[in-house]
């Protein structure tokens, strides 16, 4: 049996929606009701949170810092598998910030035993963390996007450090500025993904890999839901409050489903995976047990 998910959260705090470095962001808004929509962001980390433990999940809290709103999406953070942690680079100034305190929270972790390692990407190497590379744990490989923020020489520097196959997959519209916002890798081994969000070769290649059968499209509306943006864990996803439709293929495929209304992180183009990073990623264990 595999060991429990451990997920990483980061508290919201200090969360805040006061610049736009994509296009769902809205600074406007946030600024009409800074306190309403802080209250709304702490509730809605409460029942994410409270989601991810019904799933099973472990999670670790850390707090963000004043300043870097968007540390509640840890997922950017880094990439971790086999209790190894290769640290994110950001593409933007607003978030670049980050990288110190994060790295003092991985190194944290790996005093605590949770790590073994943390490595930094070689120069001229953008890299958003599992945002940009969801680990595939049924075929034992990398999906990596690249394109908005991540750059095409990160998917070499994650297959160097990782070891592990790597299929890159390019991201060609503004608003799936992230893999995670368009493509979902399910833990019975189904792709849940948005065909518009990728170049032709990167389809081609997708659907090389996975079986026509285990490939589930989403529409533009599951993906203003952030929908696509969900941390499957078993047979539970976690997810933002999705649509009917997605809800009843999803369900019919033998998953339960457990939604979470995350609109003041939705407000800053964030949905349910990319306020986690799973801590516990491993390969072997992955092909036997239910990941
Ligand atoms: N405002 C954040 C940004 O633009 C949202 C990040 C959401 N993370 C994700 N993995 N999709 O960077």
């Amino acid at each position: 049996m595999n060991a429990q998910a451990h997920i990483l959260l980061v508290a919201p705090t200090h969360y805040t929606v006061s610049y736009a470095i994509n296009p769902w962001m809205q600074p406007e808004r946030w600024l009409q009701d800074t306190a309403g929509f802080a209250a709304q962001a702490r509730r809605s980390f409460n029942a994410l949170s409270e989601a991810l433990r019904a799933a099973g999940c472990r999670l670790t809290v850390i707090e963000g810092e004043p300043g870097l709103p968007d540390m509640v999406f840890p997922a950017n953070a880094g990439i971790v598998l086999d209790r190894r942690l290769l640290l994110a680079r950001f593409r933007h100034a607003e978030r670049q910030g980050e990288e110190a305190p994060f790295a003092r929270a991985f190194a944290a972790l790996r005093v605590a035993g949770v790590l073994s390692e943390v490595a930094t990407l070689p120069e001229g190497v953008f890299q958003e963390g599992a945002g940009d590379c969801l680990w595939d744990a049924k075929r034992g490989l990398f999906w990596v996007g690249w394109g908005q923020r991540s750059n095409q020489a990160s998917v070499k520097a994650v297959a160097d450090y990782f070891g592990q196959p790597v299929v890159p997959l390019e991201l060609i519209t503004e608003r799936s500025y992230h893999l995670d916002v368009c493509f979902c890798s399910l833990a019975g081994g189904e792709i849940l993904y948005y065909p518009p969000a990728l170049s032709v070769d990167s389809l081609a290649r997708l659907r090389e890999r996975v079986p026509a059968e285990q490939l589930i499209e989403a529409t533009e509306d599951d993906l203003a839901h952030f929908s696509v943006n969900a941390v499957s864990v078993g047979r539970q996803v976690v997810m933002s409050r999705t649509t009917d439709r997605l809800r009843g293929v999803l369900t019919e495929r033998g998953y339960q489903l457990r939604e979470v209304d995350l609109s003041p992180f939705m407000m800053s183009g964030g949905g349910a995976f990319c306020m986690t990073l799973r801590l516990d990623r491993h390969r072997a264990a992955a092909r036997h047990a239910d990941p």
